[in-house]
């Protein structure tokens, strides 16, 4: 008998997602989650060992008892991948949102000089220390909400010393937290009011920190923000060209607002994934079924902000794009660090199912981080990030809502959440 560090056992559905390490699932296979009833997971080195029966397992490998993990009748799905956040960031806009609930758009609000401007002025004034602390605890969220690998954006300083300070931030959170974060440079996220008369100076600057943060080697992708009020799509091709050539993988977000073409712009760029894509055209999802990248729906943010315009998810599967779902988590247009709310909201209003839901934030929202070799499925030789949720079936990942179902988290092959029971005295 092999001994192992941990063994999960009586699931009622041990959800792999796997197949799909070296290529993200689409069309069809978007659903493909693949369920091992009355299954378990092996897991030992922080890896996964093997995945199977329960009954087999528990005969195959020896465990010490306090390392069994009974799932009672639970669901066990890989690690949540969030693969779009801005966790990093000071103050917050919930007089903003008041505001935006009562009509006011929020690219007025940006135009004024609030919006994603007010979050650059207070967390300019933040210390390195205060934003860790800060994003510690919607990181903990995250991690109690089954997060297990986090990408987080810098993009609310948008001077050279700032957005340092910002991803250094995000790389301290990472020492200290189990689950691992992936950073992205968004010195291209608006253009800050000193540089308003002058945005060929902004553009020049955003390269020469780029090259900065390439040489501190502080991020491994760049994004822009390419909208009205924020980067033209011109723009947005000049400065991902030249941060292809500093090393970075590209990210964009894309067709938030406007359908401008920036989405098409990623796919001849290569980039590793376009985000949003609320209003893309048929050339657009044309183009996406056509190329590698990959499609970042971001469904919290139309509900947060009150609109009826999401993504059209469906569509998008249909015609073959991957999809991945992430939260999108910022102060301003998606203030949850929930993948758990992120996935009921893509079933009522995206027009996934569960299972694509499911598919779309562990492995295909790996390989929108490039890490769709190390995380996101459960199958020997993975990471073991998994998630053990209080459902009878992966279903209802999607059906049952505004709670929080994650009753373990373990993350590198560590526990490091144990829900206790509710003491109702
Ligand atoms: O992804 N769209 C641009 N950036 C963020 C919003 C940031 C903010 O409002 O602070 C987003 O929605
Ligand atoms: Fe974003």
């Amino acid at each position: 008998m092999t001994s192992v560090d941990l063994l999960v056992i009586n699931a009622a559905e041990v959800v792999t997602c796997a197949g799909f390490s070296q290529a993200p699932a689409r069309g069809a296979d978007l659903s493909a989650v693949g369920v091992v009833r009355d299954g378990a997971v092996a897991i030992g080195d922080g890896r996964i060992l093997d995945v199977g029966a329960s009954d087999r397992l528990r005969r195959e490998y020896r465990v010490d008892e306090s390392k069994i993990v009974d799932c009672g009748g639970g669901v066990v799905l890989p690690g949540f991948v969030d693969c779009h956040t801005h966790m990093v960031f000071a103050g917050d806009r919930a007089d903003e949102w008041a505001e935006r609930m009562q009509g006011k758009p929020y690219l007025e609000i940006l135009k004024a000089g609030g919006g994603i401007l007010s979050t650059v002025k207070k967390t300019r004034a933040a210390s390195e220390a205060a934003l860790v602390a800060g994003a510690r605890r919607w990181a903990k969220l995250a991690l109690g909400l089954g997060t297990t690998t986090l990408e987080i954006k810098s993009g609310y300083c948008l001077d050279h010393d700032g957005e340092l300070k910002m991803l250094a931030a995000a790389r301290a959170l990472a020492e200290e937290l189990p689950l691992e974060v992936v950073t992205t440079f968004l010195g291209a996220h608006v253009v800050p009011k000193e540089h308003k008369a002058n945005r060929e100076k902004y553009l020049e600057l955003v390269l020469e920190t780029a090259a900065e943060v390439r040489r501190q080697n502080l991020a491994e992708y760049f994004d822009v923000f390419s909208e009205a009020e924020a980067f033209t799509v011109e723009e947005a091709e000049r400065l991902a060209t030249k941060a292809k050539e500093l090393g970075f993988g590209i990210k964009l977000h894309a067709e938030q607002f406007t359908a401008s073409g920036a989405a098409q712009l990623g796919v001849r760029l290569g980039a590793v994934s376009v985000d949003h894509l609320e209003h893309v055209d048929d050339a657009t999802v044309a183009a996406l079924s056509k190329g590698d990248t990959i499609g970042v729906l971001l469904p919290a943010v139309p509900f947060h902000l009150g609109m009826t315009d999401y993504a059209p998810g469906r569509r998008l599967a249909d015609a073959g794009v991957p999809l991945a779902i992430a939260t999108d988590m910022n102060p301003g247009s998606a203030c949850t660090p929930s993948i758990p709310m992120a996935i009921a909201i893509a079933c009522r209003s995206v027009g996934l199912t569960p299972s694509e839901a499911v598919m779309a934030v562990t492995q295909n929202a790996a390989h929108a981080l490039g890490r769709g070799a190390v995380t996101g499925s459960l199958e020997p030789g993975k990471r073991a990030d998994l998630v053990v949720c209080d459902v009878p079936d992966h279903r209802w990942l999607g059906y049952a809502f505004g709670y929080n179902p994650v009753r373990t988290v373990i993350a590198k092959g560590k526990r490091v959440l144990k829900r206790e029971e509710l003491l109702l005295c």
